[in-house]
């Protein structure tokens, strides 16, 4: 194999989001300005949700001020209304991500709103995101299974998934949420969503609760998928999904994907140096 692999780097938002020790801005921000260095196109770093429900997010207008910005780089926030898509563009982020679910039970849990409203309320901020230029991103949660409602059907991730991409986005990110997908089930989801969207416009974002997430990475590869989500030293969890480990290691997905001959462009070392810090930030 070889070829290209774009490893987006989710640590700073999908990585902190959950910890329960409050991290000042400051460590976030050396912890951005570290992933820039280690080569990253783009790095999920703010997330502008409501404080009561994600307090270690509270801060993403500081930490968007704070970094040094690399050429070429994009920094990114998750934005789930046009709340969050103006706060977001005031802060200067460069890219935005709606995030909804492809079960009821979770959309409710995370964003206080069913399916069909939760694509309600996308739909102004992916006009206002169009209409400004700003690249917008979609991800689907829980794409094999949910918290409260076990193993998800594939053709519910295929539905969701033709819906953002009929609003826009560029690039739509598959999120095992709880990180228990086996291999045969991320294959059947991605069989089902490939119907619908070639697959250099999705993303694998596996968590690794299950400890599966590389073979379900090796799987999405074989489907044509070239861009994985991953947050380095392993952080994360979503607050509103039981039991959710971290995401996969971003050090070891680039490992990974080096054995298997694809390129990462990132530098190893310094990769090394941001997962190490990434792991004394952990509570
Ligand atoms: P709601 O309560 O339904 O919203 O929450 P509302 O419109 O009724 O507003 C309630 C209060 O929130 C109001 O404040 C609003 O101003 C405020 P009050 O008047 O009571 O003082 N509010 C906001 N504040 C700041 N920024 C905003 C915003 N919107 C409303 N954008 C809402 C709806 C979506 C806001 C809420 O449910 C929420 O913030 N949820 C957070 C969910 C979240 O961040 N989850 C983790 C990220 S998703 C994830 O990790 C999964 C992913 O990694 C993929 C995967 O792994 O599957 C992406
Ligand atoms: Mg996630």
């Amino acid at each position: 194999m070889s070829g290209y692999v774009e490893i987006f780097e989710v640590g700073p938002r999908d990585g902190l989001q959950n910890e329960e020790r409050r991290i000042g801005a400051a460590e976030k921000i050396a912890l951005v300005d570290c992933l820039s260095r280690a080569g990253f196109r783009r790095i999920e770093c703010a997330s502008f949700v409501s404080a009561r429900w994600v307090p270690q997010m509270a801060d993403s207008d500081k930490v968007l001020a704070g970094i040094a910005r690399a050429p070429g780089v994009s920094y990114a926030a998750l934005t789930p209304n046009m709340k969050g898509f103006e706060a977001a563009m005031a802060a200067g982020a460069d890219e935005v991500a709606i995030f909804g679910a492809a079960s009821e039970s979770f959309s409710r849990a995370n964003i206080n709103a069913s399916i069909a409203e939760s694509l309600d309320r996308f739909r102004p901020v992916a006009e206002a995101a169009t209409a400004r230029g700003v690249k917008l991103r979609g991800y689907i949660s829980c794409v094999v299974e949910c918290p409260y409602e076990g193993a998800v059907a594939p053709e519910a991730v295929a539905r969701v998934a033709a819906e953002l991409r009929d609003m826009g986005c560029y690039e739509i990110s598959l999120g095992d949420t709880i990180g228990r997908g086996v291999p045969e089930a991320v294959d059947a989801m991605l069989v089902a969503v490939l119907e619908e969207i070639e697959p250099a416009r999705l993303a694998g974002h596996y968590h690794d609760t299950g400890k599966r997430a590389l073979e379900n990475i090796e799987v999405s590869l074989a489907r044509g998928l070239r861009v994985f989500d991953a947050a380095v030293g392993g952080l994360g969890g979503c607050p509103y999904a039981p039991g959710a480990e971290g995401n996969v290691a971003t050090e070891a997905v680039a490992a990974r994907l080096a054995e298997l001959g694809y390129e990462t462009g990132l530098d190893m070392g310094v990769l090394e140096e941001a997962a190490a810090m990434a792991r004394a930030l952990r509570g």
